[in-house]
């Protein structure tokens, strides 16, 4: 029987995905607790202890090693977080039988092939990053009989560290910009992803989530590059600021990334309905709340 309100235990809280979580907590039907790195070290064994105590009904786990190019030279961090953390985490979640719903990234795909990435598609990682989301992935399908695992594509918020957020200032300092138009993907805004998270949750009408456990692909709607965003991004601030298309060559990066990353999200629509936003309009939102705080 389901349970009236359901407690929901949301891990790296203070994530731009966690923050998004938090906002959207209050006009929800559930209740939170939402743990910070400092109150809960996913890789740390004290987590059994904390998670048992909170007796959760869902785990969203937001907590990752998210420094792509720095996780080439932190390669046993990255491992320890996205791989070893989200084990440990799921395990403890099978121990308790709740369903985990975990994040992982597209740059697990990083294959040669040119049209919308389906979960089905071959996963090559590149970047200790990739690589480390993928043992995650694998790590917590072994342990966790029923878990969600979600792969996002160029996530940004209102929140923490981000391109939208980057662009708004370098756009401010300088009077041209060299940006990348050979990466071709989707941006995620992290407030669509955490609001399609938590309708999976009230949609679910029995504490059976075997049916629809498995890995889903999510971003918003549509087709872009690094280039394409910058300039809207531009547009939409009204800032003085020329965009140049460059190279993935011209603009080195210590950790490789995939040149074509647009997720196919037919899986994710079909099992869970509702629809998926444009970038364009929820970029739009994004940005237009970065600009009312400035
Ligand atoms: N950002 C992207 O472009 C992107 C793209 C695709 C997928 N994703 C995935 O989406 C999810 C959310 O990403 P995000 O952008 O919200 O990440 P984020 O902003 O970097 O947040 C991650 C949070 O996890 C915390 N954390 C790190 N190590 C931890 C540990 N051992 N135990 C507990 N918490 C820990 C971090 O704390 P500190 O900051 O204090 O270390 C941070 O608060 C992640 O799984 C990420 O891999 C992100």
């Amino acid at each position: 029987m389901a349970r009236e309100l359901k407690h929901i235990v949301v891990t790296g809280s203070q994530g731009q995905l966690g923050r998004e979580f938090q906002k959207i907590s209050m006009h929800s039907p559930f209740r939170f607790t939402f743990l910070s790195k400092r109150e809960l070290d996913i890789t740390s064994g004290q987590s059994q202890v904390t998670l048992g105590t909170l007796q959760p009904d869902i785990v969203v786990n937001c907590a990752a090693y998210t420094a792509v190019d720095q996780a080439e030279d932190d390669k046993e961090l990255a491992m320890t977080v996205n791989a070893g953390g989200a084990e440990k985490l799921a395990t403890i979640c099978a121990d308790l039988n709740v369903p985990i719903i975990h994040f992982s990234s597209d740059y697990v795909y990083h294959n040669r092939l040119r049209r919308p990435l389906k979960e089905t598609d071959p996963t090559r990682p590149k970047s200790v990053y990739g690589k480390s989301k993928l043992k995650g992935e694998k790590l917590i399908q072994k342990v966790h009989p029923f878990p969600i695992i979600i792969r996002v594509s160029w996530l940004y918020s209102t929140f923490g560290k981000n391109f939208p957020k980057t662009m708004l200032q370098l756009a401010q300092e300088r009077t041209s910009l060299r940006i990348v138009a050979d990466q071709i993907g989707a941006p995620t805004n992290a407030r669509d992803l955490a609001h399609s998270v938590i309708e999976i949750i009230e949609n679910k009408q029995s504490d059976n989530w075997t049916d629809i456990s498995g890995v889903y692909n999510f971003s918003n709607e549509g087709s872009t590059s690094w280039y394409k965003i910058a300039c809207f991004i531009i547009e939409y601030a009204e800032l003085d600021c020329l965009i140049h298309p460059i190279k993935s060559i011209e603009y080195p990066t210590k950790a490789k990334r995939p040149r074509y990353s647009i997720l196919n999200l037919s899986k994710f629509k079909r099992t869970f309905g509702g629809g998926i936003s444009k970038w364009e309009e929820s970029m739009k939102i994004c940005l237009s709340e970065l600009l009312n705080e400035r």
